[in-house]
């Protein structure tokens, strides 16, 4: 390739590049994304921000199994799921019955996690569990959830795109919110993100406060390191004010 024929192309990457991370918080962008991402491949494959299920499954097993409720199903929500295996991978190995919602608000990653589990069956390990793929946008949880109904929310990279976006801040508050008011007082919201807890725990301390209406408890835990950047969980539990 000529030397202009590399630097129009890398101008062509990095102008991909910037418009992607400045427009996180648009359905069209991930739109775009998982369009051309599906076409670079004959088959499909599950794409995954930062890391797969099994790097993370300590973190969200454990926890859903302190939810138990008799034999009612937990519900569990992969909020942004775009094209991750996590969904179904929870809904595949919990010996609790779950009812595992893998929403987003790229219908074009909702319909192609359809079309790949209606070829591929998967057998959940609990016969009463339940799987389904929704678009949704998540600013609006309650559209599809009654208030304290969900006992698992699971964040991979979301709520990161949101706060990284030029106009995504508000919109990450937004969904914060919205997932402390369906969540069980029982239940709990895992943001799995690189972000720096010294940033993030002030976040999340700050927007999940209404006041006289909600509060929630905080923590962090290391998940580790993947290619020199170390990664979180952060765990938000909402303590309602009576
Ligand atoms: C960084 S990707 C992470 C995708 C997936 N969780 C993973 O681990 O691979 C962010 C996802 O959030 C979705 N998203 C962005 N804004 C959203 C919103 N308001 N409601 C629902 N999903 C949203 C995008 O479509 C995208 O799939």
């Amino acid at each position: 390739m000529s030397g202009r024929r590399i630097a129009a192309a890398w101008i062509r990457h990095h102008s991909v590049t910037t418009d992607l991370i400045e427009n996180m918080d648009k359905k069209a962008t991930w739109d775009r994304f998982y369009a051309e991402n599906r076409n670079r491949t004959t088959t499909f494959k599950n794409f995954e921000w930062f890391f797969g299920f099994d790097a993370i499954r300590d973190f969200i097993m454990p926890s859903l199994q302190t939810k138990s409720h008799g034999d009612a199903l937990l519900h569990v929500l992969d909020m942004g799921c775009g094209t991750s295996a996590i969904g179904p991978c929870i809904y595949r190995h919990s010996h609790l019955p779950v009812r595992v919602t893998c929403a987003d608000i790229s219908p074009i990653a909702v319909r192609q996690m359809l079309e790949h589990i209606q070829a591929n069956t998967i057998q959940p390990h609990n016969a009463s569990s339940q799987l389904e793929f929704v678009e949704l946008d998540c600013t609006e949880l309650q559209t599809h959830y009654v208030c304290r109904s969900v006992d698992l929310i699971v964040d991979k990279g979301t709520t990161d795109a949101l706060l990284r976006s030029k106009e995504g801040k508000g919109k990450a508050g937004l969904v914060l919110k919205q997932c402390l008011k369906v969540l069980r007082s029982s239940g709990s919201l895992l943001q799995f993100s690189d972000e720096d807890p010294d940033a993030r725990l002030v976040w999340l301390e700050t927007e999940a406060q209404e006041a006289g209406v909600m509060s929630s408890d905080v923590s962090v835990q290391e998940v580790g390191e993947l290619r020199g950047m170390t990664y979180y969980c952060y765990q938000v539990t909402p303590r309602p004010i009576v």
